[in-house]
């Protein structure tokens, strides 16, 4: 199973890193606003964080009173600057693949993941592990790209625009055309798997999860105005996916 580690790359790590680090950006203000309202208390809970990326997450999640977090990427680069920037006495950070997620010897309480899932093969299989993870009634909350957005093959255009370039609606095409997307965004071969809504939910049901919370990401009026060029698009379509789910205790009884 192939696993690509493009944040590793440094065209694309420095895009990333300007981007997330700069004040304005689809993270902070479309997804994580949404996916921290998903979020349950986390005082004392032991969490999992995959892909925690540069660790602002785990470091929020310290700073809210959790007990430890865990934090795994399979990028060097990214776990390099989260050391540095989002260090804290119960983070620890891990050089991991989520597809081996298996390997970690313990349970947590709360399992989060932050647009990661959008780069592994197997859904529905890593959500059987994830599910194995977790703890008696711990919950799993975590968003992805929208299957409207990978659904984008890199053949036709993203939009259809007026004659002076403004977008009218975004384009579909292929939608239940599931699997690998190869297309050229910020590095040539950019890899990420399209998946339907249907297999995002059978994947998460087929691993054992009651699914207590969807939601797509929404951005206010004031904010598209405010910020055209990057978030123009954002009316067209949802960018991300959410969802918030429990383990369900029955199965493994
Ligand atoms: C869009 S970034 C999100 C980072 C962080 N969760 C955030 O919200 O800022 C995606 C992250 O997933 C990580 N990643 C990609 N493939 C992975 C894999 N197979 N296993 C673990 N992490 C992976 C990347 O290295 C990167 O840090």
């Amino acid at each position: 199973m192939s696993k690509q580690n493009v944040y590793d790359n440094d065209a694309f790590f420095e895009n990333f890193q300007s981007s997330r680090n700069n004040d304005v950006n689809f993270n902070d203000c479309i997804e994580t606003p949404i996916l921290f309202g998903m979020l349950p208390d986390l005082h004392g809970k032991t969490i999992l964080d995959i892909g925690c990326g540069m660790g602002q997450h785990a470091k929020r999640y310290s700073d809210m009173g959790a007990d430890s977090v865990l934090g795994i990427d399979i990028s060097a680069k990214m776990l390099e600057y989260a050391k540095e920037h989002s260090s804290g006495s119960n983070i620890l950070y891990r050089q991991m693949a989520m597809e081996e997620i298996d390997t970690i010897d313990k349970t947590f309480d709360l399992v989060t993941s932050s647009l990661v899932f959008d780069y592994v093969e197997d859904f529905a299989g890593l959500m059987r592990k994830i599910h194995n993870l977790m703890k008696k009634d711990a919950e799993f909350v975590f968003s992805m790209s929208h299957p409207i957005v990978t659904a984008w093959d890199g053949v036709y255009d993203r939009y259809t625009r007026t004659e002076t370039g403004e977008r009218l609606y975004a384009n579909l095409r292929n939608y239940c055309k599931e699997g690998l997307r190869k297309v050229d965004w910020v590095v040539n071969g950019y890899e990420c798997y399209h998946r339907t809504i249907s297999s995002l939910i059978n994947g998460l049901i087929s691993a054992g999860f009651v699914i207590e919370e969807c939601q797509e990401a929404h951005l206010s009026d004031e904010m598209r105005a405010q910020y055209p060029a990057l978030f123009g698009g954002t009316i067209h379509r949802p960018e991300f996916i959410f969802f918030r789910c429990r383990k369900n205790n029955l199965q493994n009884q």
